[in-house]
């Protein structure tokens, strides 16, 4: 089973945790286009977890291209991209076929789905974001020819918030910092935010935050191609992630219009003295950096005891999780949701491919 998504660059997804491999195909990129298999390389490397704050699972990600892509050009056909699946060990997650997860797929995937593979949870696992930042990257490379960059970092980390300004050059420094913070300091407490929940047999969740810059005044669709509600639509697909706000989203709630309308000024063209829409209006872009947050969850596999049922005796249960896994899925997921916003961006952008330049 493939899950697809987007309308002229349509990315479809497939694979499971435990499976030999994930993968993905990629339809409707230019033809002629250069791939850079480097920059790839490099997405994949950010999206692996670090040694102490990331699951032990030590997997390759050598994205092989299968198809698509010849003499490190796209050929005009679909670009399949496989990665392999070697380091698996299921053995600790057939228990939770009978003893569910809380916070997991578990329990409504074994009610969906008869036969589940439960082991590392299956096609709900994070694992299988992995084909999604390789074609992400191949999808910020369409649309960097276009002027249009997008990087994103931790905003916060259990307890630890970092309250600065934070431009586009900040977020796409984060990727030398285990925790995807913007400083080194940050990056400090954060990182020892999420030791001391993982020594406690815990886990934190956490705030990712997502800046694009170069899209010009316009760019995007109207009601259900709106800009903001295909990307939340990306965004939420992401396993863990709880909730998205554009600009300052919830807070808007307690402002007034006076204060809430990013007034416009001419300088070199038309811009907005500030962004509390985070760059957008009606769906399309107002020429101001795209910016948005979403919060992902504490990671559901902990090794504290939890209540749970066990589904053949129905009575009630205890469940732990010694399986490998993130203590913070937060610095991970920040690759992802930038992959996920540069599909969506190259999939507007190729719907609409006159506007967009
Ligand atoms: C990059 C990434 C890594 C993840 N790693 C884990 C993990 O190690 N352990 C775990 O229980 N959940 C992990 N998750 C989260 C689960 O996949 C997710 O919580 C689960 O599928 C239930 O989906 P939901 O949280 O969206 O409801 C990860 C998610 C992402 C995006």
């Amino acid at each position: 089973m493939m899950y697809t998504t987007g309308r002229r660059v349509r990315f479809s997804l497939f694979g499971t945790s435990h499976g030999p491999c994930v993968g993905c195909v990629l339809e409707g990129m230019p033809k002629g286009m250069p791939v850079d298999e480097m920059r790839i390389a490099e997405d994949m490397e950010l999206r692996r977890p670090k040694k102490g704050i990331g699951t032990p699972r030590r997997e390759e990600d050598r994205v092989g291209i299968l198809q698509g892509v010849q003499d490190g050009k796209t050929d005009g056909t679909p670009i399949l991209l496989a990665i392999d699946n070697s380091d698996t060990d299921g053995s600790k997650y057939l228990r939770f076929a009978r003893t569910p997860r809380p916070g997991h797929a578990d329990l409504p995937a074994l009610a969906k789905f008869p036969g589940y593979d439960i082991r590392g949870g299956g096609q709900f696992s994070g694992r299988l974001t992995a084909p999604i930042v390789a074609a992400g990257s191949i999808a910020k490379q369409l649309i960097r020819r276009s002027g249009i960059e997008v990087s994103a970092f931790s905003r916060s980390i259990g307890g630890i918030i970092d309250d600065g300004e934070r431009s586009i050059t900040d977020a796409s420094g984060s990727g030398a910092f285990a925790t995807r913070a913007c400083t080194e300091e940050l990056d400090a407490t954060m990182e020892r935010e999420i030791i001391s929940a993982s020594s406690d047999g815990d886990s934190v969740g956490g705030v990712v935050e997502c800046i694009t810059t170069g899209l010009p005044i316009g760019f995007g669709g109207i009601w259900f191609e709106a800009l903001d509600s295909e990307i939340a639509g990306a965004v939420f697909s992401i396993p863990a992630c709880k909730g998205v706000e554009f600009g300052r989203g919830f807070g808007l709630a307690g402002m007034r219009g006076s204060e809430s309308n990013d007034p416009f000024f001419v300088k070199n063209g038309i811009k907005c003295k500030t962004n509390n829409m985070g760059g957008i209006l009606g769906g399309m872009s107002d020429g101001a950096p795209m910016v948005f947050r979403a919060v992902f969850k504490p990671t559901p596999s902990i090794a504290k005891p939890q209540r749970t049922v066990d589904i053949e005796t129905m009575k009630n249960a205890e469940v732990s999780v010694e399986g490998r896994h993130d203590p913070c899925i937060v610095p991970r997921a920040v690759s992802v949701v930038e992959a996920v916003t540069a599909l969506v961006l190259a999939d507007q952008m190729m719907r609409d491919p006159g506007r967009s330049v």
